[in-house]
């Protein structure tokens, strides 16, 4: 059956901005994430703090997050890969972050600059590390369903890869679709076969991309198998710069449009969300990609 309500992990400020080649001003951020908060939304995926010349968008994290300051009652996980992110994130007084493993060895090289088991040695540290100072900790696995270089990716290495992010600590294992090739098929043997190996859908996430329009159907798919915690990006927004043909997540308004048409409580105002979105949409100077900000900044 479908839940009563749903987590939405909201990435627009990192996955959504983390590949625009324009530099946006830090301000704009800010006041991106705090509208984003306005509307409803409780997780809000706020920066990276990565080698700066792998993402030159996100620079500013450390800047961003001084301006921001705590914002009661929301959750602002980043991204850090590797010990000196982690120094860095604390020193700003971040309490959850989120580090992120790939499925396939060529997307970890591309990403990382290591192979899959470098990574997973990369990360065995910070995850100690932070659960130490108490912070909740994320494990992203990237390639899920098709890697672009390796194609169709076996679920039996998805589910290994996984369990040993799990292992390190993490609290929680999001499935990320980099590139959109999933169908709803793939989705449900994906998280069976997790389930099957111990790993039951309330430690599970999904991360979407909507390139070839496969997003929502992937998550009714993924509620219908037990998971509650989406992720998306406000206005459909992004990509991955180290992933070639990686187009925006499943957009917040889509998600939220679906969401609310099945009953189900997610927080969020769409209309203020739709709002968000056209106002970033003016200040990236392209219209969002989403088809629900669209039709509802029509009417
Ligand atoms: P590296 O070059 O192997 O790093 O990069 P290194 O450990 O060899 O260090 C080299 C230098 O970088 C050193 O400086 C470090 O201090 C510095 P030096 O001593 O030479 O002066 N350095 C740093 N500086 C600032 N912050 C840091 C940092 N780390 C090292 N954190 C590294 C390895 C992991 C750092 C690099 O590959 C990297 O930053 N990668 C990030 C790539 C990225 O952000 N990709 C996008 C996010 S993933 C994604 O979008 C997918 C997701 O959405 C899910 C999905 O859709 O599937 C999550
Ligand atoms: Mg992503």
């Amino acid at each position: 059956g479908l839940p009563d309500s749903v987590r939405i992990y909201e990435v627009g400020p990192r996955d959504g901005l983390q590949n625009e080649s324009a530099v946006i001003p830090v301000e704009v951020k800010a006041e991106f994430i705090r509208r984003l908060a306005a509307a409803g939304l409780t997780v809000i995926e706020a920066t990276s703090f990565v080698h700066p010349k792998w993402v030159p968008q996100l620079a500013d994290a450390d800047e961003l997050l001084d301006r921001l300051g705590p914002m009661p009652g929301v959750r602002l996980p980043v991204l850090v890969p590797n010990e000196r992110g982690l120094e860095r994130a604390l020193r700003r007084g971040v309490t959850e972050i989120a580090i992120f493993g790939s499925a396939t060895e060529t997307f970890a090289r591309r990403n990382l600059n290591r192979d899959i088991a470098g990574s997973l040695e990369m990360f065995a540290p910070v995850v100690a590390r932070a659960r130490e100072a108490g912070l909740r900790v994320r494990g992203y696995l990237s390639m899920c369903f098709g890697d672009p270089w390796e194609g169709q990716v076996p679920i039996g290495r998805v589910v290994e890869v996984g369990a040993r992010l799990l292992e390190l600590g993490c609290d929680e294992l999001s499935l990320g679709d980099t590139i959109g090739v999933g169908t709803p098929g793939h989705v449900t043997a994906l998280i069976a076969a997790f389930g099957a190996a111990g790993i039951g859908p309330e430690r599970l996430a999904v991360h979407f991309h909507d390139t070839y329009g496969q997003a929502l159907a992937n998550t009714l798919a993924a509620l219908r198998a037990g998971v509650r915690t989406v992720d998306a990006s406000a206005g459909g927004i992004g990509g991955c710069p180290y992933a070639k043909s990686a187009t925006g997540n499943l957009a917040t308004e889509d998600l939220v449009w679906m969401l609310h048409g099945l009953g189900i409580e997610t927080g969020v105002s769409l209309e203020s969300l739709v709002a968000t979105s056209v106002w970033l949409a003016e200040r990236l100077g392209r219209p969002s990609p989403s088809r629900v900000v669209q039709a509802l900044a029509r009417r």
